[in-house]
């Protein structure tokens, strides 16, 4: 097959577009037709080699975790999928290897859901990967619930695009921090106040909106946004980082709870956004798209941290 290929950990140039081995499924997983990837910034972090700590990395390596394509082979013992059905996918594995930047992948049966039946192939590879993020985060962890108050940071990121509307959905007030020329884009997701953080300081705008403090925060910025973010919970909220680590000293002094949340695959919550998504509730995020073979060139866009919405490499 052909898949974009990491032999080292690097730069831009530590990428080629190559042939090989295309993989076969083991007992309990699908082999996917890949017909659309995205982008998320974990992979030109995992290329310069900054996830090595967390993960085994093996090379020859393939970058990317979502996957939007169609089924082409069944392992042994699995059932309630047909060759050809239409699905997306989340794949992270235990080592990282075997990606999405490819045309095949093999994944677990457990962590593979139909796709949404009203999404092309490039919108639905769009969600996996952050809309579990959103759902685990927002749901899981903060168990946000109607009346409460939201800040989600970045919300015109890929991560905002999901989180914003989930959020919504479960009756929270949001605010979101984004530039100004993202501001219609965050306020058709459905944020209730944006606030330009370019332009003012977040911690005071937010106060002046919302003076009690936020029952939820999401940290999906690190540094110094991560940790001026302690300042705006309330006390007895939560603050849920996925950038940095979190300081349990510094949420117990606050009476505040923190937690840092690293998503996990799950077929079961990637129906449930499915379901969502064909209700209308959560809306496709906009879309710069690409062919596989410039992944690198996607990457170093990534990596300006000013993407809206979401990369696509077409996978053709
Ligand atoms: N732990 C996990 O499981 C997990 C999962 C997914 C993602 N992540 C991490 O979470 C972070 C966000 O992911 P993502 O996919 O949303 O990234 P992304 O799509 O690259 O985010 C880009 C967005 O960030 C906004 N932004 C940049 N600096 C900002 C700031 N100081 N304040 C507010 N907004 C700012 C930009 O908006 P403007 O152009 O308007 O500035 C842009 O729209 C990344 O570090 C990613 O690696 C972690």
């Amino acid at each position: 097959m052909k898949a974009i290929i990491v032999d080292a950990f690097g730069g831009p140039e530590a990428m080629r577009w190559g042939e090989i081995a295309t993989p076969s499924p083991g007992p309990g997983e699908v082999l996917i037709r890949i017909h659309a990837t995205s982008v998320n910034p974990v992979e030109w972090k995992i290329r310069e080699g900054g996830l090595a700590r967390l993960f085994a990395c093996k090379f020859p390596l393939i970058l990317g975790w979502d996957a939007a394509g169609t089924i082409a082979a069944l392992g042994e013992g699995v059932g309630g999928f047909a060759i050809g059905d239409r699905v997306w996918s989340y794949c992270r594995k235990p080592e990282i290897q075997w990606g999405t930047y490819a045309e095949y992948v093999t994944m677990s049966a457990e962590a593979v859901a139909p796709m949404p039946a009203n999404l092309s192939f490039a919108q639905a590879s769009t969600i996996p990967l952050v809309g579990l993020t959103s759902w685990q985060s927002l749901l899981d962890v903060a168990e946000i619930r109607p009346g409460q108050t939201v800040l989600i940071h970045a919300g015109a990121g890929g991560i905002g695009s999901l989180a914003v509307p989930l959020a919504k959905w479960a009756g929270a007030t949001v605010i979101a921090t984004a530039r100004s020329a993202n501001h219609d884009y965050v306020r058709a997701l459905g944020a209730d106040h944006v606030i330009d953080y370019t332009a003012t300081d977040f911690v005071a705008a937010t106060r002046a909106i919302v003076p009690a403090g936020f029952h939820m925060v999401f940290g999906t910025v690190g540094g110094e946004v991560l940790t001026r973010s302690y300042e705006v919970v309330r006390p007895g909220g939560i603050l849920v980082s996925i950038t940095d680590k979190t300081d349990k000293d510094l949420a117990e002094r606050l009476g505040i709870r923190v937690k840092y949340v690293f998503v996990q695959p799950n077929g079961a919550q990637l129906r449930t956004l499915a379901g969502l998504v064909e209700q209308g509730i959560l809306p496709v995020p906009d879309i710069e798209e690409m062919p596989l073979a410039q992944a690198a060139q996607a990457l170093e866009r990534s990596k300006t941290g000013h993407v809206r919405g979401k990369i696509v490499l077409r996978v053709d």
